[in-house]
């Protein structure tokens, strides 16, 4: 069995200024040594990157919340590309969150367009945090595990078994995200093998015994050791509590 290191991921969405980033990034690199066991990211917004780059402790990557679905640049106002990520020393980027998924002030991104933008991402050299997740009344209707299906489906079909060795699922069922409400170990656990059986059905074996499985929605310091200690949680991926010092609780509670 391939070890999987934990992957925690920090997910800063629309928040923050340049002075409030810069405090918290002197809050994380002061905030003593990270497990040998744990790979770290924190997703900055766009305009803070560069100063993540600059001033954040350097064992702990960089990561994007989004990119361009096409692989070119040039007139297209607005994007970011894939590439000019990598260019500037960006590592991962989060692809398929469900904030981008249903939209805000814009149309919500479908399956096949995250699946586009995850491969586009893995060509340009990224490494990708998938998200999935089901809606409160997905989960109440018992279809949790057709729609994480769906929602890797597309993306089953584009990519190549090599292609995944770059790719962490982020598993974030839609009704934990920003609500207080986490999944218990044990729900988040059972999904979780589901993604990884289906995984292995419709991938292969060694990728779903090799591929990390995030688990999203409210995790913080004080629920963090009881998930991470589920066989199929390989990590976090953190919203709200990444913008605090608990966010170092997290990281510290991997076995
Ligand atoms: P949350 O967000 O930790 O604030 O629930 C998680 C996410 O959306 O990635």
């Amino acid at each position: 069995m391939p070890e999987r290191k934990y992957l925690i991921g920090g997910n800063w969405k629309c928040n923050g200024t340049v002075a409030s980033a810069k405090e918290l990034i002197k809050v994380f690199n002061e905030a003593g040594t990270i497990p040998e066991n744990v790979e770290v990211a924190i997703a900055a917004p766009f305009i803070h990157i560069g100063l993540v780059l600059e001033e954040l402790r350097k064992d702990i990557a960089t990561s994007a919340q989004n990119c361009a679905a096409s692989p070119k640049t040039g007139a297209f106002t607005g994007e970011i590309c894939a590439s000019q990520l990598v260019d500037m020393g960006v590592t991962w980027v989060i692809i398929g969150h469900s904030e981008r998924r249903e939209g805000f002030d814009m149309a919500g991104e479908d399956s096949e367009l995250v699946a586009k933008k995850v491969k586009t991402a893995l060509d340009a050299g990224l490494k990708v945090m998938f998200a999935i997740g089901e809606k409160k009344e997905e989960r109440e209707a018992g279809i949790t595990m057709k729609v994480c299906a769906e929602q890797m489906a597309p993306a089953a079909k584009l990519l190549s078994e090599e292609d995944w060795a770059n790719v962490a699922i982020a598993y974030e069922p839609v009704w934990a995200i920003g609500t207080g409400l986490t999944a218990t170990p044990e729900m988040a656990q059972e999904t979780h093998k589901s993604i990884r059986d289906w995984v292995s059905e419709n991938v292969s074996p060694a990728v779903a015994e090799a591929v990390r499985i995030q688990y999203g929605g409210s995790m913080k310091g004080a629920n963090a050791k009881d998930l991470l200690a589920q066989p199929d949680i390989d990590g976090g991926l953190i919203g709200g509590a990444s913008l605090k010092a608990d966010f170092f609780n997290v990281i510290n509670g991997a076995p």
